[in-house]
């Protein structure tokens, strides 16, 4: 069930959806909570399912200038506290999402139980990546999306899925079609800023998966080994026939994993 939350100043979507242990699905940029739907949908089943819209994203409500990563992450917290979901949580985070995570981490150890992180980084950008989501930035709020979005549909998914699987690459490009200027912007500039958690990723104590899709071209099978290869304990699972996207793109499989995963950190 959607649900809305006020926490940090803005009003918040929610999917609340389930009962059992508590999963947190945390989206990427310039997503949703429906990038997870066949993760909601087979998941629910035997636990709590919470997939909320981030601030700025879907249907929750924006705010402009910049929204940091810790931003994100301690809206997730006024989320848990308005939910009454006061044990600890497995939070899920897919590349933004996992930007988030790492903050959440920081900020909010005591309300993690485990974490799962799929195609994502722990890398900050470097000095021209960070140029550019500034002056993607500057773009979205002058009313360009189409250049950002399109740029991206060249690279969040595997070739073979374009190809094999129309629907999803036209269901990916409505949900960022659909995502409100002023929180990309602010989302652009929150990553832009963030901190670099490579060196951190050893001092991380909690059950650890590390997922990623095997054709994924933004964060790459090899890079996203190196951060479980990092975390002390930390399991890999690389996913077939998926890029950026592999939850949307390859569902069995992601869904595979995560259940085999908290089945083991019950
Ligand atoms: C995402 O999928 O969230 C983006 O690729 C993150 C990014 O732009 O670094």
């Amino acid at each position: 069930m959607m649900k809305t939350v006020k926490t940090g100043g803005a009003r918040l979507a929610v999917e609340d959806v389930g009962t059992g242990q508590p999963i947190l699905l945390v989206h990427g940029f310039p997503l949703n909570h429906e990038m997870w739907s066949a993760q909601i949908d087979d998941l629910a089943t035997d636990y709590r399912v919470i997939a909320p819209d981030l601030r700025g994203f879907g249907a929750s409500e924006a705010t402009p200038g910049t929204v940091s990563m810790d931003q994100f992450a301690d809206d997730l917290v006024g989320i848990l506290n308005a939910l009454e979901l006061k044990e600890p949580v497995t939070l899920a985070g897919l590349s933004m999402g996992g930007y988030v995570a790492f903050s959440f981490w920081k900020r909010h150890a005591d309300r993690l139980g485990a974490l799962i992180l799929l195609d994502t980084k722990s890398a900050a950008d470097a000095p021209d990546t960070a140029e550019g989501r500034r002056q993607s930035a500057q773009a979205v709020r002058d009313g360009d999306m189409e250049n950002l979005i399109s740029g991206l549909m060249g690279k969040v998914l595997a070739p073979a899925t374009a190809v094999a699987q129309p629907a999803v690459a036209e269901r990916v490009h409505a949900i960022m079609a659909s995502s409100d200027p002023v929180g990309v912007s602010a989302a652009l500039l929150g990553m832009a800023e963030r901190q670099d958690w490579t060196s951190s990723l050893e001092s991380i104590r909690l059950p650890t998966l590390v997922v990623v899709g095997s054709d994924d071209a933004i964060s790459p099978p090899a890079e996203m080994q190196q951060i479980a290869d990092a975390i002390p304990g930390a399991e890999f699972v690389e996913i077939a026939n998926a890029g950026h996207l592999s939850p949307m793109e390859n569902p069995k499989a992601v869904n595979a994993a995560l259940r085999a995963f908290m089945v083991r950190v019950a």
